[in-house]
């Protein structure tokens, strides 16, 4: 059997060209020469999904590596100086500490890690997107993993019918929970439709026990006590041989899914799947975008991308994107285009509220509001 492999994706919005719509060249150029540099790596690339930078790594040091951290932890320091100099929207956004200390889960950048026994062939996805969040994950995960309408292989192949074990974060409580499909899926819909808060982070094969995807959870506008944006989620998926075959899981795309994020992380609007060089959000600061980035791994190198979501193909999600993203439009600052009030990232309701606090006066009947002191003492 093949070698041990650790695939790790890591990225981080080091700074908006222009406002938070892109990521300027020279940050691109200044992590693929860092990275070229290092010794710790099998292989690497850099991609970008809108203003966030995605390092796609191979190397054998495993998962939660100090090292790897560390190294992407630098690339992105490299780029804030970059940032900086050329006065980018939001510099050094994700770097939350000016101390590196050993992992940079809860430090901003979002991680998504898997090691594995690299397959006689592997070919795996990278999705990345940005102006959402990582429940974004939710709905194209269960569709892959746990619902036979998109995937077929759930019925017809034998490597896949046992079905697949789901770990899902509570991101409010910090805690884990595991559920086993497809017997559990009533139980696991409970949770993973209420993506704000519970979130899939992995899923395993029955069959062979094997990691089959995996997400970024880092909630950023939770932590930190403060808001720094949301964490634009990335997501691996390995695909083939007792898992989703690769159209399984680019075919939930297919029809663009309502995630919150959008301008000022406090809207809801679709998921619109674009090829790489689409990867630009405009109208409104959007809308919401995916890229898929299709690799073959050969010993740990990273044969790829394939570009999967710029194909034709997906020419009718993005018209969908477009239609959904327009009539929400329309609905301006009311729900549910943008989010509830405890979902937003920032309001002005506490000084709205300061401001009118006289003005309020209790609704109600006279005697609800002020009861009768012989009726109270009647008892
Ligand atoms: P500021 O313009 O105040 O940074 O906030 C808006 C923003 O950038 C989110 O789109
Ligand atoms: P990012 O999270 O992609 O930086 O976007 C922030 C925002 O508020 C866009 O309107
Ligand atoms: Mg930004
Ligand atoms: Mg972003």
């Amino acid at each position: 059997m093949g070698e041990r492999i650790t695939l790790s994706v890591i990225k981080a919005d080091i700074g908006g060209y222009v406002g938070h719509s892109s990521v300027h060249p020279r940050l691109l150029e200044t992590a693929e020469r860092y990275l070229a540099e290092s010794k710790l790596l099998i292989d690497y690339r850099v991609a970008h999904v809108g203003d966030d930078i995605d390092l796609i790594m191979t190397h054998k040091y495993g998962v939660d590596c100090p090292e790897i951290h560390h190294l992407a932890w630098n690339v992105f320091l490299q780029c804030t100086e970059v940032a900086r100099e050329l006065k980018l929207y939001g510099a050094g956004q994700d770097l939350l500490s000016d101390a590196f200390s050993g992992n940079v889960k809860g430090m901003g950048p979002g991680v998504a890690e898997m090691e594995f026994e690299e397959r006689k062939s592997e070919p795996i996805i990278v999705f990345a997107a940005d102006k959402t969040e990582p429940g974004a994950w939710n709905f194209p995960l269960y569709k892959m993993f746990a619902d036979p309408f998109n995937t077929i292989g759930l019925v017809i192949d034998p490597k896949m019918h046992q079905g697949f074990r789901f770990e899902v974060y509570d991101l409010v409580k910090n805690e884990r929970v595991e559920f086993s499909l497809p017997e559990e899926l009533y139980d696991l819909l409970v949770f993973i439709g209420a993506p704000g808060r519970y979130c899939i982070k992995s899923v395993y094969s029955k069959t062979t026990g094997e990691i089959a995807a995996v997400s970024s959870t880092q909630r950023l506008n939770l932590m930190a006590g403060r808001y720094v944006g949301k964490d634009d989620p990335v997501c691996i998926v390995r695909c083939q041989s007792g898992l989703p075959a690769v159209g399984e899981a680019l075919e939930p795309f297919a029809n663009p899914h309502l995630v919150a994020g959008w301008m000022r992380g406090s809207h809801i609007g679709p998921l619109m799947p674009v090829g790489l060089d689409q990867a630009a959000p405009t109208r409104f600061d959007g809308p919401p975008r995916v890229v898929a980035m299709g690799f073959q791994l050969a010993g740990g190198r990273l044969v790829g991308p394939q570009d999967f979501f710029g194909d034709v193909a997906f020419d009718k999600a993005r018209q969908t994107a477009n239609e959904i993203a327009n009539y929400l439009r329309s609905l301006g600052p009311f729900e549910p285009h943008r989010l509830p009030l405890e979902d937003m990232e920032y309001t002005t309701m506490p000084e709205v509220m300061a401001k009118l606090k006289n003005r309020f006066v209790k609704v109600g009947r006279q005697e609800d509001l002020e009861p009768a002191t012989e009726e109270l003492g009647a008892k």
